[in-house]
């Protein structure tokens, strides 16, 4: 990851060694060697990150932790302290300092502040992307693994294509977001996407939920209802845990996709309609087939593309990314302010297996983040069986 580093310090030599480092490293740097300059900078938005000195000659360092408190994009600040200036550290950190580092430095420490600094970066301004095109969060797909990119490519040609598509995986790996995501970047997004869980819905409910119903079909329909069908009309139906629909609601859904148009509950008319439908499941289709369970027909005709969502454990590089999301979420979501994960509690979030996926890992970060009042999230902060 690339940026540009403002160097703070009034001593060249300092900031001459700093410097030549982090070029190494592929990174911009500007030097700053007063307040005045640094400030100046700062102005023109040109520094994504800030190493910067305490003593300098126009003025104490972290008065500028202050004075750019209220900047909507403030860069992070990492601040240099000289061995043993703990309280000022401390001060900096709760005046929203990003790190700091003790003379004298070493490089490769400076050099990770700084990734993980420009890291922090980088994730705000996707934020701030997100925020700006209005999408959900669950629209919102983190994961930079050769699995996942060839996954959202997969996607956008779903969504182009609009065809019918079953997006496998194993629980909480991101199904329901996927199927989002499909509908975030389909020309079928301004007309609507309906949801239905069909393990949640009585099965005797689902049909007329889906179809919709005239008035007088059965006892309790007074007035005629519109099933997700027609409500979908020109959008996307997603339809969740298709493994837990009936056999007989399964024959009636292969010939509405078929024929886009079905019969109400109780109707004759034939409504036609324009949907794409996308389907998810957990369970293994072709095993429920073999079981009778599913029809083969309703199989094929979903899966004219077939998305594979990869557990979480075939892909641990996305893992540093998602919690680094979900840290930004929460942060945001209960107003607090962490901003790490020590080396140690990392390990053991990689090293994890992760059988409950992205969900699980959502859920001990949550859990963490409560634990760690503010500082770096730890070890002692995840479950006991993480480690
Ligand atoms: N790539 C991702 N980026 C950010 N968050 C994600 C991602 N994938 C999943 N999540 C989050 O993980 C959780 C589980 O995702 P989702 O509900 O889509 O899983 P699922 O595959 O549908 O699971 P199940 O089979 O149990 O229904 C949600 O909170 C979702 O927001
Ligand atoms: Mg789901």
């Amino acid at each position: 990851m690339s940026g540009t580093v403002l160097i703070v310090d009034d001593e060249e030599n300092a900031r001459h060694n700093i410097t030549q480092f982090l070029v190494g490293s592929g990174y911009e740097t500007i030097g700053a060697g007063t307040m005045e300059e640094a400030r100046k900078i700062l102005q023109q938005g040109a520094a994504d990150v800030i190493l910067l000195d305490i003593q300098l000659p126009d003025g104490y360092g972290p008065n500028l932790l202050i004075e750019t408190a209220s900047l909507p994009s403030r860069p992070p600040i990492i601040l240099i302290t000289a061995y043993g200036d703990i309280e000022i550290a401390v001060d900096a950190m709760k005046n929203g300092a990003f790190d700091f580092l003790q003379k004298p430095l070493n490089l490769i420490q400076v050099k990770q502040s700084v990734q993980r600094a420009m890291e922090n970066v980088a994730m705000r301004r996707e934020l701030a992307h997100l925020r700006q095109s209005q999408q959900s969060d669950l629209a919102f797909i983190i994961g930079s693994s050769p699995q996942m990119h060839q996954l959202l490519d997969a996607a956008r040609r779903a969504a182009e294509a609009s065809v019918s598509v079953l997006i496998t995986g194993e629980t909480g790996t991101g199904k329901e977001v996927l199927a989002r995501a499909i509908y975030s970047v389909s020309p079928r997004s301004k007309s609507p996407f309906m949801d239905i869980n069909c393990a949640a819905i009585q099965s005797t409910v689902l049909e007329s939920e889906l179809f919709g119903y005239e008035a007088g079909a059965f006892t309790s329909a007074e007035k005629r209802k519109l099933g997700l069908m027609e409500v979908a009309d020109g959008g996307i139906l997603f339809l969740d845990e298709i493994s837990s629909m009936p056999l007989d609601i399964q024959a009636k859904l292969l010939r509405a996709i078929e024929e886009q148009a079905f019969r109400r509950v109780g109707g004759t008319n034939l409504i036609r309609v324009d949907v794409q439908v996308l389907a998810a499941s957990n369970r293994s289709l072709p095993r429920l087939m073999e079981e009778g369970k599913f029809r083969e027909d309703l199989y094929y005709r979903l899966k004219v593309l077939d998305l594979h969502v990869p557990p979480l454990r075939e892909r641990k590089q996305d893992i540093p990314d998602l919690v680094g999301f979900f840290i930004r979420r929460n942060n945001q979501k209960m107003g607090m302010n962490v901003c790490d994960v020590t080396p140690p509690a990392m390990d053991a979030l990689m090293a994890h297996n992760w059988p409950g996926n992205i969900r699980e890992l959502r859920n001990v970060i949550e859990r963490a983040m409560l634990f760690c009042d503010d500082a770096a999230i730890d070890l002692p902060h995840l479950p006991a069986d993480l480690y």
